[in-house]
């Protein structure tokens, strides 16, 4: 295994340790949280706690049944007690660019619904500014497409429709909708630019995370950092 992969586990161990008997609990979507679900896994078999975890998309589904994590949805548990996530890119205010792996909008409403969200990365998500050589992912309307991306540019954003990989064609979301990977280059505020995007209609939801994260930990080369958001 790899420093990163070491690092990204290293940061879901430390992340793990939130979890209290009878929490319900967001799971995450991506590589690094998959390390976590893993772990809480472990302790539901070996610790016999009694918990439930929200899935954010198909694949965390299957890793939840896989690892022996009961699921259960937002209908019956619209509260949740701890939600766990990677990310894209995070800042030091601990605000975040997620979506790469195309569930941001369930991500963001687990996140929304949680008391405390827990994030994990490796150290080469830090940056500066939000923004730099990461783009911010958009989940819209398929309907909407054309008159969505080019609102996105008529604020400086340059688009590109996610294509995927195995099928010709654009990625469908889990919600059955396209995502557009918007590049702003340095993004001076997120939270204004997240506004302007909610504001153009037939966008569902945008990869900005803005004062949603509480603790992020962060994986590096040999240790884990703990940052907290003031
Ligand atoms: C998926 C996400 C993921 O959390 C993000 O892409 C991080 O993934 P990874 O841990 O594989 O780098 O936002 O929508």
């Amino acid at each position: 295994m790899g420093w990163r992969e070491e690092a990204k586990k290293r940061a879901s161990m430390e992340a793990v340790k939130h979890v209290k008997d009878g929490f319900t609990i967001g799971l995450g979507s991506g590589s690094t949280v998959a390390y976590a679900i893993q772990e809480i896994g472990k302790r539901v078999q070996q610790e016999e706690l009694r918990i439930l975890g929200v899935p954010t998309s198909h694949q965390t589904m299957m890793l939840a049944v896989h690892w022996g994590i009961p699921t259960t949805t937002l209908n019956e548990h619209p509260q949740l007690d701890l939600a766990i996530d990677g990310t894209d890119q995070f800042d030091r205010q601990l605000n975040l660019i997620k979506g790469l792996g195309g569930a941001l909008t369930r991500e963001k409403i687990v996140a929304s619904a949680t008391s405390q969200f827990v994030v994990v990365a490796d150290q080469t998500k830090l940056a500066e500014k939000l923004g730099t050589d990461c783009v911010v992912p958009v989940e819209v309307l398929p309907f909407a497409f054309p008159t969505a991306t080019s609102k996105m540019q008529a604020i400086g954003g340059k688009t590109i429709l996610r294509k995927a990989k195995s099928k010709v064609g654009p990625v469908v979301t889990d919600n059955g909708n396209f995502i557009v990977d918007v590049s702003f280059g340095e993004i001076s505020s997120p939270k204004r630019l997240d506004s302007k995007l909610q504001a153009i209609p037939g966008v569902i939801e945008t990869g900005l995370f803005i004062e949603m994260a509480d603790i992020v930990y962060v994986g590096t080369q040999t240790t884990v950092e703990r940052l907290e958001r003031e």
